[in-house]
């Protein structure tokens, strides 16, 4: 039978039951596993996340320190394929190569897929990053974790403490996230038995988009761009005028403020010489959200995780093309558990369609 009643981006349609997160909008709520977000964030850091999003459902995810070895193994195991990649990186952004380079990961490859990819994407994002700098690659070191490697692998030394802890706490906050639309994506490659790879790969391609994982970067081009303070009004009334969508403000499930906004926003804060840059992007967060409210009254548009992921990654000194990529190598951990969710029981997705073009004549 036809359809006759479509509903665009699947707004408030529920397509199945998940054991990996709930996103609460109205009361700005997010349940990971069982853990309040910031519980999450304070208590297990991104491999004991990954740990309990995995737990039960992969291989080597009884434990944090099973998968932080793991993830170690990894990352050596994929130093290995960065000749290679970097043989076409030299023109590719940070998402092009990361892109790139899950291509060059085989499925024959005895490791499991879930610690294979989630390994191998700080080694090719670090890698491509020193490239295009003109620098050699970094090899990883097995014994440290996802952040303090990263970090180590970009920059040439360890970070300090502080630095490390701030990235962890960023990799943790943004690790998984109800039905998203790139989680979907990877749900609906899932649904095809199409394997972890190509999953993930697939939710990447979602996640770089402005609407969806690719809003910091313009964020932190936006605060620039305003300047001043005495600056604020007339640049924003003049993209609202325009019909410019503000990034990092607005949420389809959120319709309070998105709860890892804050926590990111502390996460700055404890970071040396942020305060000037806060007070000048918390005085643009609330002249936005004064005027949204005024010019679109009834949609409830707030900051969201995006704002202060912009702020935090900035202030980690990551260059602004990277924090896509960077969103990415926490996103995946959540994306292999929706993948084996999916794989565990889901069938083929396969909605329908509202035929509105000629019939035969
Ligand atoms: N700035 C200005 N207006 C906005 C914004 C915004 N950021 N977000 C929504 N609106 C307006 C729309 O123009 C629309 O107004 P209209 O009815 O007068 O045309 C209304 O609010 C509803 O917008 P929709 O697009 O229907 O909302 P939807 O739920 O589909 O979109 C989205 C959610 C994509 C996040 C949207 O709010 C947006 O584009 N935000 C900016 C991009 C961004 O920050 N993305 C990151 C999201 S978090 C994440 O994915 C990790």
């Amino acid at each position: 039978m036809l359809q006759t009643r479509v509903n665009e981006g699947l707004d408030g349609v529920v397509v199945a039951d998940t054991a990996m997160s709930m996103v609460d909008g109205e009361e700005g709520r997010l349940v990971i596993r069982g853990f309040e977000l910031p519980e999450l964030v304070s208590r297990f850091g991104f491999e004991g996340a990954a740990a309990l999003l995995w737990d039960g459902l992969l291989p080597e995810a009884r434990d944090k320190a099973m998968v932080l070895a793991g993830l170690g193994r990894a990352r050596v195991h994929a130093f290995r394929l960065v000749p290679g990649l970097l043989a076409v990186a030299g023109t590719l952004d940070p998402v092009e190569a990361l892109r790139a380079g899950i291509a060059l990961l085989s499925e024959s490859e005895a490791m499991p897929h879930h610690i294979l990819v989630c390994g191998a994407m700080p080694v090719f994002l670090a890698a491509a990053l020193r490239h295009k700098r003109g620098l050699l690659p970094i090899a990883p070191d097995p014994a440290l974790n996802t952040a303090q490697d990263l970090l180590r692998m970009m920059r040439g030394e360890r970070a300090a403490p502080d630095f490390e802890a701030a990235l962890d706490a960023y990799l943790t906050t943004v690790i998984d996230h109800g039905f998203n639309a790139s989680t979907f994506t990877s749900r609906v490659i899932a649904s095809t038995r199409a394997g972890t790879l190509w999953g993930v790969l697939g939710a990447l391609c979602a996640l770089r988009g402005p609407l969806h994982g690719g809003a910091p970067g313009p964020i932190i081009d936006m605060l620039d761009e305003i300047g001043t303070l005495d600056n604020i009004d007339r640049w924003l009334d003049r993209e609202l005028e325009a019909g410019t969508r503000l990034m990092g403000f607005g949420h389809r499930i959120y319709k309070v403020r998105d709860p890892r906004a804050d926590i990111l926003k502390a996460v700055v804060a404890g970071l040396p010489q942020t305060a000037g840059r806060l007070a000048f992007a918390g005085a643009v967060e609330k002249r936005i959200l004064d005027l949204l409210a005024e010019r679109k009254p009834g949609q409830r548009l707030h900051t969201n995780v995006e704002f202060y992921t912009a702020l935090l990654l900035e202030a980690l000194s990551m260059p602004r093309d990277s924090f896509t990529a960077l969103f990415a190598v926490s996103r995946a951990a959540g994306w292999c558990a929706h993948i084996a969710e999916q794989e565990k029981g889901g069938r083929i997705i396969r909605p329908q369609s509202n035929y509105v073009g000629p019939m035969p004549t």
